[in-house]
C-alpha cells in the first residue's frame, strides 16, 4: 500500500476492547534527535517514533553531518557533534511533510556558519515559515522564504542576538525554533506566549543540561550554552492515542486500555473536553514526573454516552492536533458542540475545518464551519459515504474511527500518509475491533 491512491474501506459498527501501545511521540522523536545531535557525547532514544516525519528529521541529521545509528526500529543511537559541529549539506533537506522539522530546523540552521535549503512535500510547501523566520530575523537571521512559505533558504548567521519575543499565536513550533537559535545568540533570548503551549523543547533542553528559566507565560534562555548527551525515553503519542480514546468511548463496551501515553499537560486538552461531554476516561499514572521528563500514565475508556459541549477557547492549543479525532466524538454527542478561536487548523497538514466539516457533511452529520471553528449538532450517527482525506493522516484516522458508529460502510481516499505519524494504524485499529480493508 503507498501512494497517492491508497485508501481504507471502514466496515459498519462493530466493538473495541483489549490492550493497546500507539507508537512514540512524534514531537518529542523530533527534538530528541536535533538537541542528541548538537549535544556533546552520546544519546540513545528508545521508543522513537519510525515514522515518515521524524525519519526526515533523522536524514537531515545525517546530510549534516552526525551519525546516527538505529540498532532496532523504535532505538536511535546519535553521536552528538556539539553546538558548532554540524556541517553544511551540499544538496537541499527534504522536510516532507513535517512542519515541525522544518520550522525548528529553521532556528537550528539559522545561526550556522554555512548555507542550508529547506524542502518539503506538496502540502508543506503550503504552510506559513513566516511566523518563524520573521522572529529569527529580529535576531540577525538571513531567511528567505518564497511569498511566506517554503523551500526556506538560510544564509547563515552566526552572529544571531538574543530578543524578547511575543508570540503573535500560541506556537511550540515558532516558540522552539526560537530558543534553539537563542542557544547559539549573544545575551538571552526570552519567549512569551499569549496561551501554553506544548513545552516539550523546554523539558528536553533541561534534561541535556541547558538552564531555562520559565517565569510564567515566559520561556528564556542564555546563548552560549552546551548540551551533554542523555537518554531519552519517548512516551506513546497522545495524539495517536486519542483516536483510540474517541474509538473507545464509543465503542469500548468492555473497556480499551492504553498504555505509557505522554501526558504532559500541555498536550492533553481532548481529556479535559471529553470528560466535560461525560467520557468514562481514567489515567493511571506511572511514577512521579520531574518536570524535566514527560509524564507518562496509562488510560481506560470505556463506552460512554456523549453530549455536546461548547469549547472553551484556552483549551485549543492544549489540543490543537486532537480536534479531528474530537469532531467525530462531537457528532456522536447528543446536542450541540461549539469551538471558535481554532483558526491555526486551517493551515495545518490540511486546512482540517474545511476537511472535518467536508467529511461530516458527506456523513450525514449537521454541522456549520466558521471562519476560526466548527459548529456541530451530533447524536444522529454517520451515514457511509466516500471522505477525502486530503492527503492529510488525521483527518484520514478520525474518519476511519468514525466506522465504528456508521450506518453504511466509510471509503477514506489517500492515507499514504498516516505512516507520517502513526506507521501501524491499520494493524493497531484491527487488532482493537474495527474492520478495515486497505487497497
Ligand atoms: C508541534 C506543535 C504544534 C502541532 C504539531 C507539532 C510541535 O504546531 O500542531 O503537530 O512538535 O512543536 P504549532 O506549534 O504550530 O501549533
Amino acid at each position: 500500500m503507498g501512494g497517492k491512491g491508497a485508501h481504507y474501506r471502514v466496515a459498519p459498527g462493530g466493538e473495541v476492547a483489549g490492550e493497546l501501545t500507539v507508537p512514540g511521540d512524534k514531537s518529542i522523536s523530533h527534538r530528541s534527535l536535533m538537541l542528541g545531535a548538537i549535544a556533546e557525547g552520546q544519546t540513545e532514544i528508545t521508543g522513537f517514533l519510525a515514522g515518515a516525519d521524524c525519519l526526515s528529521t533523522l536524514g537531515a541529521l545525517g546530510a549534516l553531518g552526525v551519525r546516527i545509528e538505529r540498532p532496532q526500529a523504535e532505538r536511535v543511537r546519535i553521536e552528538g557533534v556539539g553546538v558548532e559541529g554540524l556541517r553544511g549539506s551540499s544538496s537541499a533537506l527534504d522536510m516532507g511533510n513535517a512542519g515541525t522539522a522544518m520550522r525548528l530546523f529553521m532556528g537550528l540552521l539559522a545561526p550556522q556558519r554555512f548555507d542550508s535549503v529547506l524542502v518539503g512535500d506538496e502540502s508543506l510547501t503550503r504552510r506559513p515559515m513566516e511566523r518563524v523566520a520573521g522572529p529569527l530575523r529580529q535576531m540577525g537571521a538571513r531567511i528567505e522564504t518564497r511569498e511566506g512559505r517554503p523551500p526556506v533558504v538560510i544564509h547563515g548567521t552566526p552572529e544571531l542576538r538574543g530578543i524578547d519575543y511575543r508570540l503573535p499565536v500560541a506556537s511550540a513550533q515558532v516558540k522552539s525554533a526560537v530558543l534553539l537559535a537563542g542557544l547559539r545568540a549573544a545575551g538571552r533570548t526570552r519567549v512569551t506566549e499569549p496561551a501554553p503551549s506544548r513545552d516539550h523543547t523546554e523539558r528536553m533542553l533541561s534534561a541535556f543540561g541547558v538552564s531555562v528559566v520559565r517565569d510564567g507565560p515566559s520561556v528564556s534562555i542564555d546563548g552560549g550554552q552546551r548540551l551533554k548527551g542523555t537518554a531519552i525515553t519517548v512516551p506513546a503519542d497522545f495524539s495517536s492515542a486519542a483516536f483510540f480514546m474517541v474509538a473507545g468511548c464509543l465503542a469500548a463496551e468492555r473497556g480499551l486500555l492504553l498504555r505509557n501515553v505522554g501526558v504532559n499537560p500541555t498536550r492533553t486538552g481532548l481529556l479535559t473536553m471529553l470528560k466535560r461531554m461525560g467520557a468514562d476516561i481514567r489515567l493511571h499514572p506511572h511514577g512521579a514526573p520531574d518536570g524535566r521528563g514527560e509524564p507518562i500514565a496509562d488510560i481506560e475508556v470505556h463506552k460512554s454516552r456523549l453530549r455536546g459541549i461548547e469549547v472553551p477557547e484556552e483549551l485549543v492549543p492544549l489540543s490543537i492536533d486532537e480536534f479531528p479525532a474530537f469532531f467525530i466524538a462531537a457528532s456522536l454527542a447528543e446536542g450541540e458542540t461549539l469551538v471558535r478561536g481554532a483558526q491555526e487548523l486551517r493551515v495545518k497538514e490540511s486546512d482540517r475545518l474545511a476537511a472535518m466539516a467536508e467529511g461530516l457533511t458527506t456523513l450525514e452529520v449537521e454541522n456549520r464551519l466558521l471562519e476560526d471553528g466548527l459548529w456541530i449538532r451530533g447524536g444522529t450517527g454517520f451515514s457511509g459515504g466516500i471522505i477525502e482525506s486530503h492527503g492529510d493522516h488525521r483527518i484520514a484516522m478520525a474518519f476511519t474511527i468514525a466506522g465504528l458508529a456508521a450506518r453504511g460502510p466509510i471509503e477514506i481516499r489517500d492515507v499514504a500518509n498516516v505512516a507520517t505519524s502513526f506507521p501501524g494504524f491499520l494493524e493497531l485499529a484491527r487488532t482493537a475491533g474495527l474492520s478495515i480493508e486497505a487497497a
